[in-house]
């Protein structure tokens, strides 16, 4: 038996949207949105997580350059940066006469979680209100330089920003792998019904390369598979580790 309520329904609805009209978004809806997603669960109530409403057309320039000039990050009325921001638990280190300098890969982690979790709560509080957008992380290109563009300041980084705005599109929902494969029952490779789970990679690559081509975008058969490929072989962002450092965090 399926369960319907708005949430279910807006989540098993939802889609990425890239393409936004010109109409504006009222600073008091963001301000809404916004006050909702930071009632999310916070690991040990750190809070350590900032975010950055940027509405300037300059920044977003700044920031779509930085993001191999995604057109959405330009165009969409409203960027928001979810930003990992340790200041906070800096502050109330030096107080009691420590400091944060040889900060770990936990804190680095659980900071990143706390700023996608209130991103995730952030969006959905969005789309209950009509907005749509995406997610952006391709911010993470240059950490530096979108710290820079934001003034971020040590012990801050962007894990990844928010395009958001009134959709002018409406794309096709992406295909998911099935629940099955997704799900496991008690132990890792069984099903919830007991059986052994399967290796579902080759029927998605299939899936995925016929919603491409019914969207008129090129692709490969093994659709999933070539992108993933190519994604992340050589490693993406290799650079990454070091860029965080210089700004104040270890995740060594
Ligand atoms: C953390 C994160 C970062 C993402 N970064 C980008 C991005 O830089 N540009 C973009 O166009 N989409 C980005 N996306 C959107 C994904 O491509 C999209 O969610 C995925 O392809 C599934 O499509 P759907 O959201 O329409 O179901 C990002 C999504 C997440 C969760």
């Amino acid at each position: 038996m399926s369960i319907i309520n708005e949430t279910i329904n807006l989540l098993e609805n939802r889609v990425s949207i890239r393409r936004f009209s010109d109409a504006s978004v009222e600073p008091h809806l963001i301000n809404a949105v916004l006050h909702a997603a930071f009632r999310a669960p916070t690991s040990s109530n750190i809070q350590a997580y900032s975010v950055i409403v940027v509405r300037n057309r300059d920044t977003k320039a700044a920031l779509s350059a930085v993001t191999g000039n995604q057109q959405h990050v330009l165009n969409a009325p409203i960027f928001l940066a979810f930003c990992a921001d340790l200041t906070r638990i800096e502050y109330a280190t030096n107080k009691n006469g420590h400091n944060m300098e040889d900060n770990n890969l936990e804190i680095g982690l659980v900071s990143s979680l706390d700023a996608a979790l209130v991103g995730m709560s952030a969006y959905l509080a969005a789309e209950s209100t009509g907005l749509r957008g995406v997610m952006i992380g391709a911010v993470r290109n240059n950490a530096l330089e979108t710290a820079r563009i934001l003034g971020l300041p040590h012990r801050v980084y962007c894990v990844y920003g928010m395009c958001l705005g009134w959709p002018s599109e409406s794309p096709p929902q992406k295909p998911r792998m099935p629940f099955n494969t997704l799900v496991h029952g008690e132990r890792y490779g069984i099903t919830l019904d007991g059986d052994p789970i399967e290796h579902s990679v080759e029927s998605y690559d299939t899936q995925l390369a016929q919603h491409y081509r019914g969207m008129g975008k090129t692709t490969t058969d093994d659709s999933w598979s070539h992108d993933m490929d190519q994604k992340f072989v050589p490693q993406l962002r290799d650079q990454l580790r070091e860029e965080l450092q210089t700004l104040g965090f270890d995740f060594r």
